[in-house]
């Protein structure tokens, strides 16, 4: 079974948010299963290739301009790297709109060319939001005519709905990409290359299960629940998984003390080297609460400080780490400003220091507004912080609520409202205040299989469904 996998970011060559992590990580846990995958990824400037063995295999066209392929491994994974000026020209992985329109529509026809000049017509096209939809629309749309692409299925993997691409309008047209004309799509969204991309896609997919039923609704669908709804029979949610080797606390370089489930009391150096590091007072009973997270609205970061501003009389420690929305970063600093004694804020990426949280914390909060799947409450419970969480998406799918008859493995709140999360925090530090009940929960969140084998599974099955079903 051939896939070609289109994605435009992966670590550790280039790593932006969670879908740099998922692209990273499900490739090789497919190639394991006996899956032949070919993995593209544009070669930005800026990509990290120093170690790799980096060979020029082909050399394209599209429309007009050049585009060089060059192939290399990258942790057992065949990845092909897409050059050409308009990926040249680029600083990030994301600027505007218009600007990742063209590079990514360019990087998407140029990897199809790649796969016709080396002769490799693949199985399965599996894209990844919107920004590789437009090589799936430009897939169909030469699959229609018969030859190369006749018998290739297709699959689109939605990791965050509301990005649609909007702004990349203008760029899919110059690449000769025509509207969608799928009448049941609303007709805003024709245009845009993810919505456009799900009508032309054979096969549906989100990152959980949960998400899968969200996005049928209004509250969730963007728009195009009605849409989605209509398709359900074809789309498919497949929880992410984590690496457990990347994610481990008894090997992690960047802990004060590293431990197992056998040792869990190791644990509480990791707390106090936390605390010297961010210049809180060293108190082991005192619940130490943590975020790791880019702020944006989704995140839900207001909604932790307005839950913890009701929890003033509890005693609690809280910090978050993270960069993303001027305003947001704006509020955790000036919460942090007004209660010094307790609360810290770090406004930057910190690989290192977000390890020390996880092993450090008590609990991690995750307040998300929506959350397609989430990668932080997996790893928090595999480092022992447990999880505060909104029941949405893929942290419903993971953190079952707390029952003190010894179920569950975390603190679920259901409305996106200050005092609803305050009450789960407050259940959490109660519980908290229960040693042999807390360890208790600590140890089954640990225990939890977060690998990538189930999920890598559940991709292969569903590669399995589309190519039985082709051209039907
Ligand atoms: C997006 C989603 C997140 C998901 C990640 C990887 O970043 O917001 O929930 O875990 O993609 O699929």
């Amino acid at each position: 079974m051939r896939v070609q996998y289109l994605a435009v970011e992966a670590a550790p060559l280039a790593k932006v948010g969670g879908l740099g992590d998922v692209a990273s990580e499900l490739p090789p846990a497919l190639i394991q299963l006996g899956v032949e995958l070919r993995r593209f990824l544009p070669r930005y400037p800026f990509l990290e290739t120093a170690d790799l063995d980096v060979q020029q295999v082909a050399s394209v066209r599209v429309f007009g301009r050049s585009a060089e392929v060059f192939a290399a491994e990258v942790n057992g994974v065949p990845t092909y790297l897409i050059d050409g000026e308009p990926i040249r020209a680029s600083r990030e992985v994301y600027e505007s709109p218009d600007r990742d329109g063209d590079k990514f529509t360019f990087f998407c026809l140029a990897a199809l060319e790649a796969c016709e000049a080396m002769g490799w017509a693949p199985d399965i096209l599996h894209v990844n939001d919107w920004h590789t939809a437009p090589g799936l629309l430009a897939m169909s749309d030469r699959r229609r005519t018969g030859g190369f692409w006749a018998r290739t299925a297709s699959l689109l993997t939605v990791h965050n709905l509301p990005y649609m691409g909007a702004g990349a309008e203008g760029a899919l047209a110059n690449y000769g990409i025509a509207p969608s004309e799928e009448p049941l799509l609303p007709s805003w969204a024709r245009r845009l290359p993810l919505p456009a991309g799900l009508a032309a896609a054979d096969w549906l997919s989100t990152v959980s299960p949960g998400y899968a039923d969200e996005i049928q609704t209004p509250e969730f669908g963007c728009g195009l629940e009605a849409y989605l709804a209509n398709r359900r029979d074809r789309l498919v949610g497949i929880l992410n998984g984590i690496d457990l080797k990347v994610w481990d606390p008894a090997t992690d370089a960047a802990l004060a003390t590293r431990y197992t489930l056998g040792t869990l009391e190791a644990r509480a150096a990791n707390k106090r080297r936390l605390q010297q590091e961010l210049g809180l007072p060293q108190l082991q009973d005192v619940p130490l609460l943590g975020m790791v997270t880019r702020l944006a609205h989704q995140k839900g970061i207001d909604l932790a400080i307005l839950a913890l501003q009701q929890l003033k009389k509890e005693a609690w420690q809280f910090v978050v780490l993270g960069t993303g929305e001027t305003a947001l970063e704006d509020a955790a600093v000036r919460f942090a400003a007004e209660h010094p004694d307790r609360v810290h804020a770090v406004r930057r990426f910190d690989g290192g220091l977000a390890r020390l949280i996880y092993a450090g914390s008590d609990m991690l909060l995750l307040p998300s507004r929506y959350e397609p799947c989430g990668l932080a409450q997996m790893i928090g419970m595999r480092y022992g912080s447990v999880p505060v969480a909104r029941a949405t998406g893929g942290l419903r799918d993971t953190v079952p609520d707390y029952q003190p008859g010894g179920k569950g493995l975390g603190f679920v709140f259901g409305p996106p409202e200050p005092t609803a999360m305050a009450a789960a925090l407050k259940r959490a530090m109660e519980t908290f205040a229960d040693r042999r009940r807390w360890t208790g929960l600590q140890r089954r969140g640990m225990r939890q299989d977060f690998s990538w084998t189930r999920s890598a599974e559940a991709y292969r099955r569903l590669y399995q469904r589309a190519l039985d079903r082709r051209g039907g």
